[in-house]
């Protein structure tokens, strides 16, 4: 089913202000928009997009049109969507296929919609568009980017299997991207998407943070920030070590279990809370996940002993444990910074979608030289961004001398 929208509908107008409001706060991308507009060097390629629908996504969409490409839409996760957004895109003339709390099937329907359109140049945010290209032997397609650390992982694989069929620029690792989108924009919006769903205070509370990686260490700042209990819990001993020095408690799981009062997975794991974890909470815990994918928590174990859970809040699932212990799931285990508030806030993604921008361009006048590999973002756009985003602050820094420049050299 296609999202059909009435061109004069309020939503359309909300998705229009929030766009317009947004924008002003992604003043670099709108640079790099302004720069390349007369010249259009999208012109003439069809630009497949597999983002969480926000109104940050609203203002890269925007400016790849703007720049000349031509673009349908779909979303990263069902449970991501702003509406509003979707209907401002729609009636902007870029075909959006995704609705708010669509189902599964929907979903990957919405995604085989894009695969339809013959993209020449995929955008993905997980993978899951490029990973259905693939399956679907789709030709034509001369490059793509990747936003996210658990999509670049799972076309990673595919690249050592030597089945990748084209460029990725792995828009993630750009330090430009994870420094701050998976630190500052995850960490400030998770703990937004926990106390609005919850409106609980977080001063005092014994707040679990499992992973300490990028997104680990924004949301364990954030968390300790307002006032909680911050405990980690890590797997890799050099992130554990990390998060021992920023003063933070380390345990395993299973022993912070049954004290702990919010646990946040950020891992890109699978089964991180798990069935054993679960047993041992108290009555009243809460659980979140800040990774991609729902597959942090095990939620079929949440559902096997606790039946179908009562929604108790909007995105607030309660199930009744044996024994009478209930336990809380924000957005259904999805990631709870986008199902529970808005997702990253502009100015980081700014940043994140700077890159993007700046990596389609980059395919554009290279793929004919690049191979099928996955490919860095080039180090110019990195610092093109950076020193971008410092004059958008009115920052400035110092500069090596030549003395200096030779002393290093030598
Ligand atoms: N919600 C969002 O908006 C958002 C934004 C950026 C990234 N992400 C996602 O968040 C996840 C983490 O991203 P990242 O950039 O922080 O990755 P990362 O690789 O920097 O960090 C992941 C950390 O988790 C640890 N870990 C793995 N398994 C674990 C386990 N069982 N218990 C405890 N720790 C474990 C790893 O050792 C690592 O330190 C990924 O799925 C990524 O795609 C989400």
């Amino acid at each position: 089913m296609y999202y059909k929208i009435n061109k004069n509908s309020r939503r359309k107008e909300e998705g229009k202000l929030s766009y317009e409001w947004t924008r002003n706060h992604m003043t670099i991308l709108n640079k790099i928009r302004m720069k390349n507009l007369a010249k259009k060097p999208l012109s003439g390629y069809k630009i497949g997009l597999c983002l969480h629908v926000t109104k940050e996504t609203a203002v890269l969409a925007m400016a790849i049109k703007d720049l000349g490409g031509q673009i349908v839409m779909c979303s990263a996760n069902p449970l991501s969507i702003q509406d509003n957004i979707a209907a401002f895109l729609t009636s902007e003339g870029i075909d959006t296929f995704a609705k708010r709390g669509e189902t599964q099937e929907e979903y990957r329907k919405y995604i085989q919609a894009v695969l339809k359109f013959k993209p020449d140049i995929i955008i993905d945010d997980g993978g899951e568009l490029h990973i259905s290209a693939h399956k679907n032997r789709s030709r034509g397609i001369i490059g793509g980017a990747e936003e996210t650390t658990s999509g670049v992982y799972r076309l990673k694989m595919l690249e050592s299997k030597k089945q990748l069929k084209y460029p990725i620029v792995a828009v993630n690792n750009a330090l430009t991207k994870h420094l701050f989108d998976n630190r500052y924009g995850t960490g400030q919006s998770t703990m937004d998407g926990i106390i609005r769903t919850t409106g609980l205070l977080m001063a005092g509370k014994q707040i679990v943070v499992c992973g300490y990686g990028w997104v680990g260490k924004g949301v364990a700042a954030r968390a300790r920030g307002l006032g909680g209990n911050v405990t980690i819990t890590e797997v890799d001993p050099i992130k554990a070590l990390e998060a021992n020095m920023d003063g933070f408690n380390i345990t395993q799981l299973i022993d912070i279990a049954s004290t702990g009062d919010i646990f946040i997975t950020c891992t890109g794991q699978t089964q991180v809370i798990a069935e054993k974890h679960i047993k041992r909470m108290k009555d009243g815990a809460i659980l979140a996940n800040a990774g991609h994918f729902d597959v942090e928590i095990d939620v079929n174990y949440l559902i096997s002993e606790g039946g179908n859970p009562k929604e108790v809040r909007p995105y607030i699932d309660c199930f009744y444990m044996e024994g009478g212990k209930r336990l809380f799931l924000i957005a259904k285990g999805r990631v709870v910074n986008l199902v529970g508030a808005d997702g990253h806030p502009p100015e980081v993604m700014a940043l994140s979608f700077s890159n993007q921008l700046l990596s389609i361009l980059f395919l554009s006048r290279n793929h004919q030289t690049l191979e099928s590999k996955i490919y860095d973002v080039p180090k110019e756009i990195d610092l093109e961004v950076a020193n971008s985003a410092l004059g958008a602050l009115k920052i400035k820094i110092d500069k090596l001398t030549n003395i200096q420049r030779s002393y290093i050299g030598s």
